[in-house]
């Protein structure tokens, strides 16, 4: 059994992921309409993937008897400069979700709640991947920036994500 704190807290960060698939199914379809369609493929990818956090957060509240709250998901933004904004805004994002997963992380220390910080645990090591693949993306359209080839290449690789 956990304690209702951190019942709430883990509810919490299920609506955040779920926050997170939106933000990146939103920048796919703006990456489609760009003409992006392998970046638009990425995104799809990383939608899905929000949405797998989400459910392991859920089966793992369940799995303590505790109860999945699906509060409402706020509107995310619809539109992007450029699709190299969007990768800055997930590096930005994703930053921002690994302060949330250490601070639930902390709570856990906290509460001596060794099952839920084990859990974690998968989620930590998910962060340092999520920011280094960002970061990498990034860096790519940093580095291909104004060159139409180059940039077509590397919407082409986001593709066989
Ligand atoms: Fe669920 Fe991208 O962190």
């Amino acid at each position: 059994m956990i304690s209702k704190k951190m019942q709430e807290a883990i509810n919490a960060q299920i609506n955040a992921e779920m926050w997170s698939a939106y933000l990146y199914l939103s920048m796919s379809m703006d990456a489609a309409d760009k003409g992006f369609a392998g970046s638009a493929h990425w995104f799809a990818r990383q939608f899905s993937e929000e949405q797998e956090h989400a459910e392991k957060l859920a089966k793992y509240l369940q799995s303590q008897s505790a109860k999945v709250l699906l509060a409402p998901i706020a509107a995310v933004k619809t539109q992007w400069a450029s699709v190299k904004e969007m990768f800055a805004e997930t590096l930005e994002h994703e930053q921002k979700v690994t302060a949330m997963i250490h601070e639930l992380c902390k709570l856990a220390q906290t509460e001596s709640d060794f099952a839920t910080a084990n859990m974690l645990q998968w989620f930590v090591n998910e962060q340092v991947e999520e920011e280094e693949t960002a970061r990498g993306i990034l860096g790519a359209f940093e580095m291909v920036e104004g060159e139409k080839a180059g940039t077509y290449l590397l919407d082409q690789k986001l593709g066989a994500r």
